[in-house]
């Protein structure tokens, strides 16, 4: 029988938790069940304030993300949070341009500076990307194209192995699962991927890059995103923070 692939399934908790109580009640609900499906990588991303203390003491199945992280080595920048910091309490992976920080104001450039961070203390970035409308054109292709090297201007080629691209298409966010993209426009949309990061980086560069999904993922369809659109994972946002959705998504994948 054909060995599964590893997938990488990340939680985007966003500010759905608002106690440090129910962070870890929803924290040890999945990672007690999450024992059986030790097949996948999986990811929880909750608020800064709510890592360190998630991260802490014996490490369970998970392994812990940020949501952010500051585009600036550390010095006088108040409010920001660091790589450093990050990694200090434990942190293996942070999303950066999520396209609700994005709609913040924060540019390509500044997520290339953030995914710099990251790599200089071995933190994985997961880049976000992904276009507001789709036109009959092709134009949100080329859309892409520029935020996806806009994104990661500036990173070594070595480095490629260790940044995980998501594609995350802003119409499909915090839908109805009937209201995510189809496995077949996904496929295509990760061919593309490829193709861009080929040209840009290199075939075997590219080949190494994680492509991930995220918008709407359920467990009503992250079994054919994931086959038919042959990501190798998936961001998901609001069934992240309910244990039972999450794992429904986890034990059909394995
Ligand atoms: P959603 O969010 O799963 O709630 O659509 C995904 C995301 O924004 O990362």
């Amino acid at each position: 029988m054909k060995k599964k692939k590893k997938l990488l399934i990340v939680g985007n908790w966003k500010m759905y938790v608002s106690t440090m109580a129910d962070a870890q009640v929803i924290a040890r609900s999945i990672s007690n069940r999450l024992k059986k499906y030790t097949n996948h990588t999986v990811v929880l991303c909750p608020a800064f304030l709510h890592i360190p203390l998630l991260s802490k003491g014996k490490r369970g199945p998970l392994l812990w993300g940020a949501q952010n992280v500051s585009a600036f080595d550390e010095g006088a920048r108040t409010g920001e949070v660091g790589a450093g910091e990050l990694a200090d309490v434990g942190v293996s992976h942070v999303i950066v341009g999520h396209s609700e920080r994005r709609a913040l104001g924060e540019t390509d450039a500044d997520i290339a500076r953030k995914v710099a961070r990251a790599r200089s203390y071995g933190i994985i970035p997961i880049v976000c990307i992904g276009e507001s409308v789709r036109d009959t054109h092709g134009e949100y292709l080329r859309f892409i194209r520029d935020q996806l090297l806009g994104s990661l201007k500036g990173i070594p080629k070595k480095d490629l192995k260790h940044v995980v691209v998501a594609y995350e298409p802003v119409w499909a966010i915090g839908k109805k699962d009937t209201e995510a993209i189809t496995p077949r426009d996904l496929h295509e949309m990760v061919i593309y991927i490829r193709k861009v990061l080929s040209d840009a980086f290199g075939v075997k560069e590219a080949q190494d890059v994680r492509v991930i999904y995220g918008g709407s993922v359920t467990s009503n369809n992250a079994l054919s995103i994931v086959h038919e659109g042959e990501v190798s994972g998936l961001l998901i946002g609001r069934d992240s923070v309910k244990p039972d959705n999450l794992l429904a998504i986890v034990s059909l994948l394995s």
